[in-house]
């Protein structure tokens, strides 16, 4: 099939990149031209295990093109996947400008038939204003449907996700434009789920807002567990061997971050309040998360006193391991609060430190190592559980910091262990070593 997709962000980049794999012959259109230069040459704008390689591939095979012409892009395609940003509003709710956009775009050039798929996560009731919009705006006399199909895809794991994720929702108005959609995705194999448009575009928002209750309540579960003398690890398995409950999504941390999970908790919230519903349950889930990181700096003051002149290390700034996204990231959070109570901070990333001076600047030492970062540190912090992390030899906390103290924001270390190697270790929902 032929099939355009807008926006070559990380849903729209690597959705592209996986139609292309299974055999369809795709376009992909972005407005940025330095990042489609990168693309045409191969080479991948974010850090994702694996798209790199079935890049470079699928542009050999002649399966994948860029540009930044929509007269090119959307004059010979049977289908426009969407998937550009609806980033964030000062009120919480959905930015649908850039979507906007595109939408006006698609139905200025559009050439002949085509469904136009809404990947990006919009508000219930957005995939019927932009079938109106671009209706409206039609130049020329063709059939035009919008279906809905959001995308479930974890930065990280975004390739497998794609191919192997739990389920595709397709929601649609009439079965033909869903059958399209759905032939689209046959290669790929997975259990397909079809909807009308607006429930297709509520799943996306609760899905969300559910696994952002799950984290927020295991990491309440975790601040009781502190004070109760009680370990989060223990009960966390405990509870999540239960089949109702389900094992994932329950470990307890410095709280989420990343590009959806905040963005789209808030705008769900946003939504129910449009409708005169409040979400109770969802704000406490956003108030929860953003006290989690501040809770660790607050042990630390316990601990210490003031941070004020003392140097800090952080590890690990991206929003969980294998990305080198920091959007919303607790760890950076946690280097902020730092850097306002007057620590001297030094962060250690594996891959993310390039997006970190682009936000936080010069107000922190960015270090090429773990053994910098913590070297002659009175605290080191943990925001981000990376396996090089985890495989640090705790041996070296003692021998190259000035005080060997650890906040450890992910539960990276065995609390046993920990207890043999006479430095303070204090984590999440579990007993304080002093
Ligand atoms: C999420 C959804 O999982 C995905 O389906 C959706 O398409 C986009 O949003 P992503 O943002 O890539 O994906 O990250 P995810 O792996 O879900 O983690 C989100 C945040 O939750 C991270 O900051 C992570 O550290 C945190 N988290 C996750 C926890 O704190 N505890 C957990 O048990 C799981």
């Amino acid at each position: 099939m032929k099939v355009t997709v807008a926006g070559t962000g990380y849903v729209g980049l690597v959705t592209g990149v996986c139609l292309a794999e299974i055999g369809h012959h795709v376009i992909c259109i972005d407005v940025d031209e330095a990042k489609i230069k990168m693309l045409q040459e191969a080479k991948s704008p974010i850090y994702e295990p694996g798209l790199e390689e079935m890049l470079s591939k699928n542009i050999k095979k002649g399966n994948i093109f860029f540009t930044t012409s929509p007269e090119y892009a959307y004059s010979n395609c049977e289908i426009i996947i969407i998937a550009v940003g609806t980033p964030e509003k000062p009120d919480g709710s959905a930015n649908l400008t850039y979507i906007e956009a595109v939408s006006r775009k698609i139905a200025e050039n559009i050439q002949q038939d085509s469904i136009v798929v809404i990947k990006s996560t919009v508000p219930v009731g957005t995939n019927d204003w932009i079938n109106n919009l671009i209706q409206t705006n039609l130049q020329n006399r063709h059939f035009v449907e919008v279906v809905s199909n959001p995308e479930f895809l974890r930065e990280g794991s975004a390739i497998s996700d794609t191919f192997n994720g739990d389920r595709i929702v397709i929601g649609s108005s009439s079965k033909y434009s869903g059958d399209i959609v759905e032939a689209m995705y046959t290669s790929f194999n997975r259990p397909i789920l079809r909807t009308n448009i607006r429930s297709s575009e509520m799943i996306k928002y609760a899905s969300n807002a559910f696994l952002a209750t799950k984290i927020s309540f295991i990491n309440e579960i975790a601040n009781i567990c502190e004070k109760l003398g009680a370990n989060i690890e223990d009960v966390s398995t405990g509870i999540g061997l239960d089949k109702r409950i389900g094992k994932q999504f329950l470990q307890a941390g410095i709280g989420y971050g990343g590009s959806c999970f905040p963005k789209d908790t808030k705008a769900l919230v946003q939504l129910a309040g449009n409708v005169e519903h409040e979400f109770e349950l969802l704000e406490s889930v956003i108030k929860v998360n953003n006290h989690q990181p501040l809770l660790l700096i607050q042990k630390a003051k316990e601990i210490v006193g003031q941070l004020e002149g003392k140097k800090v290390a952080v590890l690990g700034l991206a929003f969980k391991p294998n990305t080198d996204d920091i959007r919303e990231s607790a760890s950076v959070v946690i280097v902020n609060q730092l850097i306002e109570n007057g620590a001297i901070v030094y962060v250690y990333d594996p891959i993310a430190i390039s997006n970190v001076k682009k936000t936080i600047g010069e107000s922190v030492k960015y270090c090429s190592t773990i053994d910098e970062a913590i070297g002659d540190a009175e605290l080191t912090f943990i925001g981000t559980e990376w396996s090089e992390i985890k495989k640090y030899p705790v041996i070296n906390y003692k021998r190259l910091m000035k005080t060997p103290m650890i906040f450890d924001g992910r539960n990276c270390y065995d609390l046993d262990e920990m207890k043999n190697h006479g430095l303070v270790y204090v984590s999440i929902g579990r007993e304080a070593i002093l």
